[in-house]
């Protein structure tokens, strides 16, 4: 008789499930990612759709579904609604990532403090840190009022009797990782557990109406399951990302079934807790050097909103037969092809000289909008020739040596304007369509060689 399978492998990357052992992953093309785990045994409730209301499987109109107004709870931060999409969805289920230490559970914690302040009933579940340590992280951030309930528990059933009884709007549980359900054989943290558990969670959402954040930890090289399992689970997922060292934080919306992505909001990181960023142009222009070569003010559309900031460029003459290139919050690739743009249409002989550009701050930006900004720092800093402070510089560049229109440049002069820039180069097609204003000076280039010969 054959003898039954204990044991499956899963992707840690995308959840695909296999019999054997396979070096990549069919379904996501990753290498060695599968890991083997325990068979789940198949619970008899059969936990397997979204919802599980069978006695009402009735079918209905639209017409018949009422969208009440208040279905969007506001959280209190401006920047975290317009991330969410205008408020919390009832019933929603959101993913928050990011490495750990980043700032989830203080953002969170912070949510919940002005959740229960403004009426609403929060639970916050936490399977990592004791009650102790969540007191202690609270009173960094302020005075708790209302009805906020703190749960430290990592059994995903008892969670569930919990969550029943208390009947809360908003859940949290930080994390995902630590949860576990007992019919489940295989550790907290491993593929199958962390689908169980995102499940339960997605029937007590979708059932109750709850709206759930679960926060679950990026790992470069993955030690538990990356949460890339859970992103096509749940409605929203959210990234929190920033550097380590840099006090600010990026909160970036990836997927979003209730508004838009690509939104972000800026946090920065304090003595005490998160404090929104609202004008990060400013935070991010602030400390400029004055008449330093190879900086050049630019501007990056992220979303909806256009965000200055500082692109910086050093070229020194290189040492060895191969130059040196490094792209520090831009895109590596793009950065070596701005470069070779240059050697080519614009005959500068950057083969012998080492490049190295960094986006001022931390941030990480890759819009193609910033094409030009990269190469009019390159270019001032192989000079050593500043660049006038008060000039924005914006378009996309392409291989020919042109300069390429940009979405939205009528956002970006404004948003230049209001930071008291008196001059801006951008694309010549972007100017033919704009409206003219006299609030600041725009020049119009179609190729890399006019905007150099501007500065
Ligand atoms: P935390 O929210 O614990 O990160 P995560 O849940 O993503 O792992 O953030 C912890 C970091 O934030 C830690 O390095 C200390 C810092 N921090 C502050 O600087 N100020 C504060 O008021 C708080 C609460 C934390
Ligand atoms: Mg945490």
């Amino acid at each position: 008789m054959a003898k039954a399978k204990t044991t499956v492998f899963f992707c840690k990357e995308c959840g695909f499930e296999s019999s054997k052992w396979l070096g990549q992953c069919p379904a996501c093309k990753e290498w060695n990612t599968l890991v083997e785990e325990p068979v789940a045994k198949k619970t008899p409730s059969g936990r397997t759709g979204a919802v599980s209301q069978r006695t009402l499987a009735k079918p209905v109109k639209l017409e018949e579904v009422s969208i009440e107004e208040q279905d969007r709870i506001s959280t209190g931060y401006p920047e975290l609604d317009r991330v969410l999409g205008s408020g919390i969805v009832a019933g929603s289920l959101v993913l928050v990532g990011g490495d750990p230490g980043i700032g989830k559970s203080t953002l969170l914690l912070q949510m919940c403090r002005n959740l229960a302040r403004d009426g609403h009933r929060v639970l916050y579940i936490s399977g990592e840190e004791s009650l102790k340590q969540i007191k202690m992280r609270a009173s960094r951030i302020g005075t708790i009022s209302g009805e906020l309930l703190f749960l430290c528990e990592t059994n995903l059933d008892t969670i569930e009797e919990a969550i029943r009884e208390t009947k809360p709007e908003i859940v949290i549980i930080d994390s995902i990782q630590t949860m576990f359900r007992e019919d489940v054989t295989s550790a907290p943290g491993s593929v199958s557990q962390v689908r169980e558990s995102t499940n339960v969670l997605m029937q007590i959402a979708k059932g109750m109406g709850i709206s759930v954040f679960i926060v679950g930890h990026v790992t470069k090289e993955g030690v538990v399951a990356g949460p890339r399992v859970l992103e096509h689970m749940v409605d929203t997922v959210l990234y929190f990302e920033g550097e380590r060292n840099a006090s600010y934080r990026i909160l970036r919306g990836v997927k979003n079934r209730f508004g838009s992505t690509n939104e972000i909001g800026v946090f920065e990181m304090q003595e005490n807790g998160l404090e929104e960023v609202e004008n990060p142009s400013e935070y991010l222009l602030s400390g400029r050097p004055e008449d330093a070569s190879g900086a050049v003010a630019a501007c990056s559309l992220e979303g909806s909103r256009p965000i200055l900031l500082e692109v910086q460029a050093l070229v020194t003459q290189t040492n060895f037969g191969m130059p040196r290139r490094t792209a520090a919050g831009a895109d590596f690739n793009r950065v070596n092809l701005l470069i070779a743009v240059l050697e080519k249409r614009c005959r500068y002989e950057m083969s012998r000289y080492d490049a190295y550009v960094n986006i001022a701050g931390g941030m990480r930006m890759n819009e193609p909008a910033l094409d030009l900004a990269i190469i009019m720092a390159l270019v001032s800093s192989m000079k050593d020739k500043p660049v006038n402070p008060k000039c924005m510089i914006f378009g996309e560049v392409g291989l020919a040596g042109e300069v390429r229109a940009v979405s939205q440049a009528e956002q970006r002069v404004h948003e230049a304007i209001k930071l008291g820039f008196e001059s801006c180069i951008l694309p010549q097609v972007s100017l033919d369509k704009m409206k003219k204003t006299d609030k600041i000076t725009l020049y119009g280039v179609s190729n890399v060689r006019e905007a150099i010969r501007l500065i």
